[in-house]
């Protein structure tokens, strides 16, 4: 049984395979936190520390007693008002607009399986592989309950958090703050890593050390964001790829989001991740319950690789749903680059006839088809087909995309609406604007509130109306701008906080009727490529477009930040032109062929305008793929160099579970005259077996593979890459 009362020492505690975490409830039923790593047994609460520190409160309760203080000992889910002066989990205000409550324990209960969120995305299991410990915390003064609850999947080292906060009184109440989990560790030898960036550059990784000054993390724009991430990495400074302490904290949740991490001035470090709570003001009124979002914990005593594979597993299999969850995922070619909204029916079905000629499996038309739609101004909202440009239906286009053989995908942004649109005209409140000031506008567009249940019915039915009428196999499911001007006509559900918050419940409402109504739909997320790529999406959309940068050289950087915590085969990568549209930097089709092939693979570009060569090296990519795509949908993920860092070379394999294939990649990226020795040394392999390149017989031990390395050979230009396909012989 993974979780355990010790009813003596008043611990509830939670084993994993390698990890153990656990809580206590003290005198006075203060809910500490004892421990968090690798597997230990016994009641940890002896390492707390019982001092008299000035000017850390004392609860009342505790008397005399000055040794007690929430301020210096570990909590499991502070709150504002206990004593406790570092940033809190929680925090509520009365009818009065007065601040403080007090938790304390109310009771537990362990239940088999794990806990779903109606309406919200959560890590889901059998039963067998799983189980839940659910603990009440209570306000008596507010009849306020917070039921804490923890899934535990042990397989993985995998522990997810959520709170439900109820309101059992009679009058109404504010909710400040309600975050999804707190980490109190009592070291402060620790790193921190976030992963930063900006639209076209995702996820970039930034390590430094825990500090006293708190580094805040979150996103204000609505979307989980392209600026921030809400997954964050708490280690040991020493740790490697290879070694060491690392935890892993991730949010499935697509919204705004707010987290901290730093020390304070005892010796411990408070890690904090959940709903963002700048301006929150969640009411809650009497008998309403607001659950924050599911937080997702894995530490691993081996390093970031373990770290990340184990991220990897739980994603692949706790998470993402339905028949696309262990389905090879079709190879496909998206018009945008090669058209944006300049097409015609012809010019897609051409586009689709060579695609098909050399192995491409689905045809994705992007943002253009509907309404008036022919650039970023016009159209948005209106979702009826644009026949006039198709020259003929969506239905007929479909039929003809897929008697090619063809899959056949279509471009959405159902949030969004262009004030030059027919549906902006009809309804101008469904869009966010405060009355009285211009909104904000971003591409010319501004957003539907999905907060209110008409406006997603609405857009939903016009949507399926093509999806379901026409037989469409994937979207790809866009939201091109943050969130501003948040206002709301429905009475009662003014403050920003929760309109927010139900404006991402709109969203999840509105893939899962998508879902519902055709269970073989394949959605890709995207927003402005990688700008919302997080577990909440990967819920509904198994794969999620990594960014709009398809140039392969910055790719290996975007790739390698989004590995740390989501697996390969959630990542939309294309093959483009070359030069590349953005960045104008030339690279071989080879090059461009290996990146997007640590990904979900597929071809943004019109296949027609290749040379002959180029297009025979397509073919052959597709086949090379093909013989690769189980591998790099269910193998273990090891990053072989530091994207960011290493410039001269990057570097990654694909192992399957039983050793018996992978998969090498290396890119040259710069050039020097006289350059140094470049090895690359595998990782994950048999050490004792033998394994032969397919495409060129050569054959290694897997130990000379992992401890001398294959060599990259000196080489003259830029941009080389060679893909090792090792099969164990
Ligand atoms: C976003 C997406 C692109 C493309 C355009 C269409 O930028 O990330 O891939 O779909 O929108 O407008």
């Amino acid at each position: 049984m993974p979780i355990l009362y010790d009813a003596g020492a008043q611990t509830l505690t939670i084993h994993t395979l390698r990890t153990t975490w656990q809580m206590k409830v003290m005198h006075h039923g203060i809910l500490v936190h004892t421990y968090y790593g690798p597997r230990c047994e016994g009641d940890m609460s002896y390492a707390l520390q019982y001092l008299d520190r000035g000017f850390s409160g004392n609860p009342f309760d505790a008397g005399m007693d000055r040794t007690v203080s929430c301020d210096a000992l570990p909590q499991e889910y502070p709150c504002e008002g206990s004593g406790d002066y570092r940033r809190t989990a929680f925090g509520v205000r009365d009818a009065q607009g007065v601040s403080g409550c007090d938790l304390r324990y109310a009771g537990h209960r362990i239940l088999p399986g794990k806990y779903s969120l109606p309406g919200m995305p959560a890590v889901y299991a059998d039963d067998e592989e799983a189980q839940t410990l659910e603990v009440t915390l209570r306000d008596e003064r507010l009849s306020l309950e917070v039921k804490l609850l923890y899934g535990v999947l042990p397989a993985h080292d995998c522990i997810t958090r959520t709170a439900v906060v109820t309101n059992r009184g009679g009058a109404v109440l504010t909710l400040e703050n309600a975050a999804s989990t707190c980490v109190d560790v009592v070291r402060t030898d620790l790193d921190r890593i976030v992963f930063h960036g900006k639209h076209t550059m995702e996820r970039q990784p930034e390590r430094t050390p825990v500090s006293h000054g708190e580094l805040l993390l979150g996103s204000r724009r609505g979307t989980s964001s392209h600026h921030m991430n809400p997954f964050t990495v708490l280690c040991e400074h020493e740790a490697t790829e290879q070694s060491g302490l690392a935890l892993g904290v991730g949010l499935l949740w697509s919204g705004s989001f707010s987290g901290s991490i730093g020390a304070d001035t005892y010796g411990a470090t408070r890690l904090l991740l959940g709903i963002q709570n700048e301006r929150f003001n969640y009411e809650l009124r009497p008998g309403e319950c607001f659950t924050a979002p599911e937080a997702l914990m894995v530490l691993s005593a081996e390093g970031l690789t373990g770290m990340s594979q184990r991220l990897h597993d739980v994603v692949r299999k706790h998470i993402v749903r339905g028949p696309w969850r262990d389905a090879e995922r079709p190879i496909l070619i998206n018009n945008w680059e090669a058209t944006y909204m300049n097409f015609t029916g012809e010019k897609l079905l051409s586009i689709a006839r060579r695609a098909k000629e050399l192995g491409v499996e689905m045809m994705v038309l992007d943002d253009g088809w509907f309404g008036r739609r022919n650039d970023d101004h016009d159209g948005l909202g209106d979702w009826t087909v644009n026949e006039a440009k198709l020259g003929c239906s969506m239905k007929e286009l479909a039929k003809k995309i897929q008697d090619m053989g063809l899959r056949f995908g279509l471009w959405i942004e159902p949030e969004m609406v262009n004030m030059a649109s027919d549906l902006y005209r009809e309804h101008p409140d469904w869009a966010y604007v405060i009355p009285g000031k211009p909104p904000v506008r971003s591409r010319d567009q501004l957003l539907l509130d999905f907060s209110r249940e008409e406006v997603v019915d609405s857009i939903y039915s016009r949507i399926n109306a093509v999806i379901s009428g026409c037989g469409i196999d994937y979207i790809k499911m866009d939201m091109n701008r943050s969130v501003h001007d948040v206002y709301t006509v429905t009475r009662g559900l003014q403050s920003q906080g929760k309109v927010l918050y139900r404006y991402v419940l709109g969203v999840y409402d509105f893939m899962q009727r998508l879902l519902d109504a055709n269970p073989e739909l394949l959605i890709e997320g995207c927003s402005g490529g990688g700008g919302r790529f997080d577990l909440g999406m990967l819920y509904y959309t198994p794969q999620i477009w990594t960014s709009d940068n398809t140039d392969p050289i910055e790719r290996l950087r975007i790739q390698y930040g989004t590995s740390f915590c989501y697996p390969v085969c959630a990542m939309g990568a294309h093959v483009s032109v070359s030069p590349n549209e953005a960045t104008g930097r030339v690279t071989p089709l080879s090059v461009r062929g290996a990146v997007a092939m640590a990904g979900t693979f597929g071809y943004e570009l019109d296949l027609n305008l290749l040379p002959d060569a180029e297009k025979e090296e397509v073919r052959r990519q597709i086949v090379t793929f093909r013989g690769l795509r189980r591998l790099t949908l269910e193998g273990d993920y090891y990053r072989l160099t530091d994207c960011v860092t290493d410039r001269d070379a990057s570097a990654w394999m694909i192992v399957s579970k039983d050793r018996s294939e992978a998969l090498l990649t290396w890119v040259t990226r710069d050039v020097h005259d006289n350059m140094a020795v470049l090895p690359i040394r595998a990782r994950g392999l048999d050490p004792e077996a033998v394994y032969e390149d397919e495409a060129t017989g050569e054959s290694w031990t897997g130990a000379a593979l992992m401890y001398q390395g294959v060599i990259i050979p000196r080489h003259r230009g830029e941009y080389s890459v060679r893909q090792y396909h090792l099969l164990r012989r």
